[in-house]
C-alpha cells in the first residue's frame, strides 16, 4: 500500500508540474485576451506579430509557445479539417488510440455511447444512446463541457484505472447526499465524510482522497481542496489562489451530475487508459476547445 501511495504521489506531482508548466493556458487561455481592433490597425497577423516582437510584448516560453502566442492569443479561426484530423489520429491528445476507433457512428451497438466523432455533424450531435445529449454548446466556454471534462479531467482517486465500474454503494452514497442538498447532517458525518478519508473507499487499493486533498494549502493539498471536512468540501478548490468568493465549487447541492466532485469520481478521461501524467492542457486539446468556442464551424 505504501509503495502505491508514493507512486501515486509521484504521478500526481508530475501532473501538477505539467499543469504549472502550462500555467496560464488552463483557465484564462480560453478567452481572447487580445484586442481585435488592434489586429485591424496592423492590417495583418504578421505585421502585428512583428510589431509585438519589436515591442517585447511576446514571450516565447514553455513547450506550447507557438500554439499559445501564434494561434490562441490571436484567436485564429480553427478549421474543421484540423479537428477531423485530431479525431482520427492516435496520440493526438496524449498517448492513446484515436477517438474515432471507439466513437465511429450513431449506432450504440458498434460505437460507444452512439457518439460519432468522425463527422462534424456527429461531433455536434454528441451522445445518441438514450437519453442522448450534446457534449458541448457551440460558442460557449468549453473547458467544463462534457467533452472538455473528458479530455482534461483525471478520474479520482488519481491513478484509478478506467475499467472500474462506478456503481458501488460508496458512489451511490455521495450521489444521494448531493441530491438531498449536501447538508452537514448525521448521514453526511456517518456515511459520506468517512468515504473521503478512507483508503480504498471507492476502489480497492487506492489512496484516500484526503491523502492528496487535506487542507486548503497547496502544496501539499492538490488544488487547495480540503475533502476532510464539510466546510472544506463546500468551500471548493483554489480558495487561496482565487479568493474564497471565487473558489471553484465542487458541489452543486441537489445536482450530483453537475457537481465536479461526483464528475471526478465517475468520468474517465479519454482516451481510456491515458496516463494522468499526460498534459491536461495539451496544445491539441486547447485548439479543440477553441474551435468549440468559436462556434464549432463545419467549414
Ligand atoms: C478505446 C475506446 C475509446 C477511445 C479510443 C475513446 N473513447 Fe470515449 N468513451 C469510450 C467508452 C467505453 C465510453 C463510455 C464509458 C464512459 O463514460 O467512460 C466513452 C465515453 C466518452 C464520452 C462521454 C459520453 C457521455 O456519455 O457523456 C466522451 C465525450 C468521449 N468518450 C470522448 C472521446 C474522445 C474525444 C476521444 C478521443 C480523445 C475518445 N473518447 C476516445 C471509449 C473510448
Ligand atoms: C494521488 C493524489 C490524489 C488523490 C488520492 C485524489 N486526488 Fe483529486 N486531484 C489530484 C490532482 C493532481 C488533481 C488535479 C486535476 C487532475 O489531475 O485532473 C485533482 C483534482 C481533483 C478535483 C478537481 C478540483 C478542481 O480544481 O476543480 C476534484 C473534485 C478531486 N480531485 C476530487 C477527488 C476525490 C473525490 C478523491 C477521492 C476519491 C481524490 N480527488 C483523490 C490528486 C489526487
Amino acid at each position: 500500500m505504501k509503495t502505491l501511495h508514493s507512486t501515486l504521489r509521484r504521478l500526481a506531482r508530475l501532473a501538477f508540474i505539467s499543469t504549472l508548466a502550462t500555467g496560464l493556458s488552463t483557465g484564462t487561455a480560453f478567452a481572447d485576451n487580445d484586442n481585435d481592433k488592434d489586429d485591424h490597425k496592423y492590417g495583418s497577423l504578421n505585421k502585428r506579430w512583428v510589431q509585438d516582437l519589436r515591442e517585447g510584448k511576446i514571450k516565447l516560453e514553455g513547450d506550447h509557445a507557438a500554439v499559445e502566442t501564434l494561434i490562441l492569443a490571436r484567436n485564429i479561426p480553427i478549421p474543421y479539417t484540423y479537428i477531423a484530423t485530431l479525431m482520427r489520429t492516435p496520440n493526438a491528445f496524449g498517448q492513446g488510440p484515436a477517438c474515432i476507433v471507439c466513437h465511429s457512428s450513431t449506432d450504440p451497438r458498434t460505437s460507444y455511447r452512439g457518439m460519432d466523432l468522425s463527422t462534424c455533424k456527429g461531433i455536434k450531435t454528441g451522445v445518441t444512446e438514450e437519453p442522448g445529449y450534446p457534449v458541448f454548446i457551440p460558442g460557449q466556454p468549453a473547458g467544463k463541457s462534457i467533452l472538455g471534462r473528458r479530455l482534461r479531467n483525471n478520474r479520482m482517486p488519481l491513478g484509478v484505472s478506467f475499467n472500474v465500474s462506478p456503481d458501488n454503494a460508496a458512489y451511490t452514497a455521495v450521489k444521494e447526499w448531493i441530491a438531498a442538498g449536501a447538508k452537514n447532517d448525521d448521514n453526511f458525518k456517518r456515511h459520506v465524510l468517512p468515504l473521503f478519508k478512507k483508503d480504498g473507499a471507492f476502489v480497492p487499493d487506492t489512496p484516500a482522497c484526503t491523502t492528496c486533498h487535506m487542507s486548503n494549502q497547496e502544496p501539499p493539498s492538490f488544488h487547495e481542496l480540503d475533502l476532510s471536512t464539510h466546510a472544506g468540501i463546500m468551500l471548493g478548490a483554489d480558495s487561496v489562489a482565487k479568493g474564497v468568493a471565487n473558489a471553484t465549487k465542487v458541489v452543486v447541492p441537489g445536482k450530483p451530475y453537475e457537481s465536479s466532485i461526483f464528475q471526478h469520481l465517475v468520468e474517465d478521461r479519454m482516451p481510456p487508459g491515458i496516463s494522468p501524467t499526460e498534459d491536461r492542457s495539451h496544445p491539441n486539446t486547447m485548439i479543440l476547445l477553441r474551435w468549440i468556442e468559436q462556434g464549432a464551424l463545419c467549414d
